[in-house]
């Protein structure tokens, strides 16, 4: 059984020096704990998980295999930016599965909110575990558990769960992010070497895209999703509001409307502007997004994404809305 609480004797991680501290501290803990044997990480590329990988990397080199699943449901540029980081820059043994249709098609016509989160979950869980079961001789499976997940549910996240890998695989957990805050995360990966984009970025739910694609997923909306989102995040970066604002994402319903584009009807699809501040996530204001920027947004939005003829504004604070609508 796993000592589940921060020692009292660890102190905080604010500085470099500290983080440096850390890393070696883990390094030398990690090669002990794994000696010569196999490591297997699904790597999502959001912090935590990225946060393990570079980190083991370090440790232990090629023992470590990542799986990176790219369910579909990934914004623009993600999976080719987890490539390229830790295949590319860092040498990691990474396998990378495109298992978008297969998301798709499990997905097709389904509406019901958390019928769709639990395909997607469970999905994955399947992905994962057929990956794993191709390799050979791995004794280990690491988790970007980190420790407000143990605090508030004593349990590890869903959609790394181990209950959902064969028993049989009997694998030991590695977590060495375990008694970190999500700030001491960000800055061990930023020391690692990790970019800004990757560290400091905004919380992503698991279930990605896929809950902002309301409704039955269609590979349409799917598409108009990640090119606004895509849209709306270069010009928050650009206006400097990346990294300031909490949230900030694109929804689209499956609602269409009338509309007029070079003297022709139109009748097409609306994307919802979402941006919103928070401390916890449980309750959230909204982002007052300058006029002229909304603006810019809505034009680019409407001429450069295919089948959109309206943008709209979502001001509903949580509560009485959840910071996603599904
Ligand atoms: P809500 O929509 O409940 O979201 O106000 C609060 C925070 O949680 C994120 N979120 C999720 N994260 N799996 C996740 O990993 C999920 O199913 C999920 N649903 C919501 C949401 O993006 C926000 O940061």
């Amino acid at each position: 059984m796993q000592n589940n609480k921060r020692p009292e004797s660890m102190e905080r991680i604010t500085t470099v020096e500290l983080a440096n501290a850390f890393i070696d501290e883990q390094i030398a803990a990690l090669r002990e704990q794994i000696g010569s044997k196999k490591v297997l990480l699904a790597l999502s590329g959001g912090v935590d998980s990225s946060v393990v990988a570079a980190l083991l990397i370090k440790a232990i080199g090629q023992q470590l295999v990542c799986v990176h699943v790219n369910h579909g449901l990934l914004r623009k540029g993600e999976p080719e930016q987890v490539i390229e980081i830790f295949r590319g820059q860092m040498n990691a043994n990474l396998i990378y599965v495109d298992a978008m249709d297969r998301f798709l098609e499990k997905l097709e016509g389904v509406s019901d909110p958390e019928k769709k989160r639990s395909i997607i979950g469970e999905e994955f869980i399947r992905v994962f575990e057929e990956e794993a079961l191709k390799q050979e001789g791995i004794d280990f499976l690491a988790q970007g558990t980190i420790y407000p997940d143990i605090i508030e549910s004593g349990a590890v996240k869903a959609h790394h769960n181990v209950g959902g890998l064969p028993e049989t695989m009997k694998l030991e957990l590695v977590e060495p992010l375990r008694f970190l805050y999500k700030d001491e995360v960000r800055l061990v990966g930023d020391v690692l070497g990790l970019p800004e984009n990757m560290v400091y970025r905004q919380p992503f739910p698991g279930p990605g895209l896929g809950v902002r694609c309301l409704g039955a997923i269609t590979r349409d909306r799917l598409e108009i999703l990640r090119e606004s989102d895509a849209i709306l995040r270069e010009e928050f970066a650009n206006n400097g509001l990346e990294g300031k604002v909490w949230q900030y994402f694109t929804v689209v319903p499956e609602l269409r409307s009338v509309g007029v584009k070079n003297d022709v009807r139109s009748y097409e699809y609306a994307v919802i502007i979402r941006a919103v501040n928070s401390v916890d996530a449980m309750t959230a204001t909204i982002e007052e997004i300058p006029y002229a920027l909304l603006h810019t947004i809505t034009a680019r939005i409407t001429t450069e994404v295919p089948g959109v003829n309206r943008v709209l504004y979502d001001l509903t604070p949580k509560p009485c809305g959840t910071i996603e609508w599904e």
